[in-house]
């Protein structure tokens, strides 16, 4: 078995000299590498014992019957990153290549779907082509097909129909990102476990247009610009095995109805919901991971009762609302809870009762008093390592931090005074963060820090009386 490896200009030059019939000539040729050169256009004959031809980052325009086809052993061709157009492919490119399994075609400047593509397939790229239409039966013979690459095209609902890939029996995953869809298209294949749709213009969800795909494990639509009312509430009905949704960066004005019962991670960051209704996260048993961030969620307008089915839930993101006060009624099974960058300045009596896996809990850039933290409430958090409090309104270091603490971030708050007693009930700690508060030299006990065997960063830093604030008396506060 001959190996040709052509890197080089220098190779071009013998390639050339070589001209078509040379290749034929090599007659137990296997592996053709020829990426990264200056081609504009494929040999008109290479040999049958051909396995695979690598042609990528050339500047092909033209493919000949007799490059790829009649290779009965041809099981990989790359073809990306060149300039062809469907006007330099042959009709029948691959006419008695019946072993062919993996065509790279993206990066060229296709704009319709090559025909007659061998059913042996198994892998297709067409990304970041021109895209526009798939003309009708284009990929019904590739019942072998696993992966299919379309992203990045101009890709339109009206360019496909209900057919189009209907009959990819095998198709596992589906790429349809970044085009020019406005409704998730029907007819997908029933074998399908992850579906791109981001970055579409996606404004609807048709109630049957999903339901067929059982086996849907991952459906991603974020980026798109779907509102909650023009998604079916039938929409992931019997998708027992999608866990995970993404739907953030969307135009939702609350939670859908009807999401996957299964569903394990939601992500519906970046939307405009404004409300959390007592049943709309009630059929959501399964959930692990909520991410409400960056929306506009109120405290009125959150029901207390809101979180209480989701009884397996660990990591809760609420950043970026206008919350004034920390909902009560959140899940005990919560591990990390993010509410940082919103206006809170309460957090109610018991609202972190009982939350004894709590893990990490970031308030940061609120408005956080040291009187609107209920007495106690720290103490009780007894796995809690990371307490992530900066950007307050704190003239004290909390005096009930749990034993099990490691990190506390008190940046940017108004501390004056580091009490001698401060860290004694943390012999945990390894960080400690204190930049830009009110401290001053003499406010700062050595002492305090002393019995912290484990303590590895205590940023004091800049932004303290220590260094830059000497004398201004402005700042002083009791
Ligand atoms: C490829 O096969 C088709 C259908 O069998 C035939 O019409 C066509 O002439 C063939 N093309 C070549 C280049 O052999
Ligand atoms: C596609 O499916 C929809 C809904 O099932 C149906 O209304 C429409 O007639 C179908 N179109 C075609 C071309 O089959
Ligand atoms: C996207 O599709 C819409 C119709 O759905 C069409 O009006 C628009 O021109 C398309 N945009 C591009 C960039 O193809
Ligand atoms: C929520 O999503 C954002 C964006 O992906 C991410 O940065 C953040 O960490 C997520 N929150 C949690 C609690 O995982």
């Amino acid at each position: 078995m001959i190996v040709w490896r052509m890197w080089s200009v220098f190779c071009i030059f013998v390639f050339s000299g070589l001209e078509d019939e040379g290749f034929e000539m090599l007659e137990e040729l296997a592996y053709l590498y020829l990426a990264n050169n200056k081609l504009t256009s494929a040999p008109k004959v290479l040999p049958p014992s051909l396995i695979s031809a690598d042609f990528a980052a050339n500047q092909l325009t033209k493919i000949y019957p007799y490059t790829f086809g009649y290779k009965p052993k041809l099981r990989s061709v790359y073809l990306h990153n060149n300039k062809l157009t469907e006007a330099g492919l042959p009709d029948h490119m691959f006419n008695g290549s019946n072993s062919l399994e993996i065509l790279t075609l993206s990066s060229n400047f296709l704009r319709v779907v090559p025909n007659n593509l061998p059913p042996s397939l198994y892998r297709l790229h067409l990304k970041s082509n021109k895209l526009e239409k798939i003309p009708a039966g284009a990929f019904d013979t590739l019942s072998n097909l696993r992966e299919l690459y379309l992203q990045n095209n101009l890709l339109s609902n009206e360019g496909m129909d209900n057919d189009t890939f209907s009959q990819l029996s095998s198709l596992e995953c589906l790429d349809l990102s970044n085009n020019n869809l406005s409704v998730v298209p029907g007819g997908l294949p029933r074998n399908l476990v992850l579906l791109h749709l981001e970055k579409n213009a996606i404004r609807s969800i048709p109630g049957d247009a999903l339901t067929a795909v059982r086996n849907l494990e991952y459906l991603l639509l974020h980026n798109n610009k779907l509102r909650a009312r023009s998604i079916h509430p039938a929409s992931f009905m019997g998708l027992k095995k999608l866990h995970t949704v993404h739907m953030y960066n969307n135009l939702l004005e609350r939670v859908p109805r009807g999401l996957p019962r299964r569903a394990k991670t939601l992500m519906l960051l970046h939307n405009q919901i404004s409300e959390l209704g007592r049943n709309d996260l009630a059929l959501l048993y399964t959930l692990t991971e909520l991410n409400l961030s960056y929306n506009k969620l109120t405290s009125p307008k959150v029901h207390r009762d809101a979180f209480r089915k989701l009884r397996d839930l660990e990591k809760l993101d609420l950043s970026g609302n206008g919350l004034h006060s920390l909902p009560l009624g959140l899940p005990r099974s919560l591990q990390v809870l993010e509410i940082k960058n919103n206006q809170l300045n309460s957090i109610p009596d018991g609202a972190l009762t009982g939350m004894e896996k709590l893990q990490k809990i970031i308030l940061s850039d609120n408005q956080l008093k040291l009187n609107s933290v209920y007495q106690g409430a720290w103490m009780e958090l007894s796995a809690l390592t990371t307490l992530d409090l900066s950007g307050n309104q704190l003239t004290h270091i909390p005096s009930d931090l749990p034993e099990s603490l490691e990190y506390l971030h008190l940046q940017s708050n108004r501390i004056s005074a580091i009490p001698e007693s401060a860290f004694e009930g943390t012999p945990n700690i390894k960080g400690i963060f204190l930049r830009f508060n009110r401290l001053s030299v003499d406010a700062v006990d050595e002492s305090s820090f002393a019995h912290l065997s484990n303590l590895q960063v205590l940023d004091i830093g800049s932004g303290n009386k220590r260094d830059d604030l000497e004398g201004d008396e402005d700042e002083e506060e009791t």
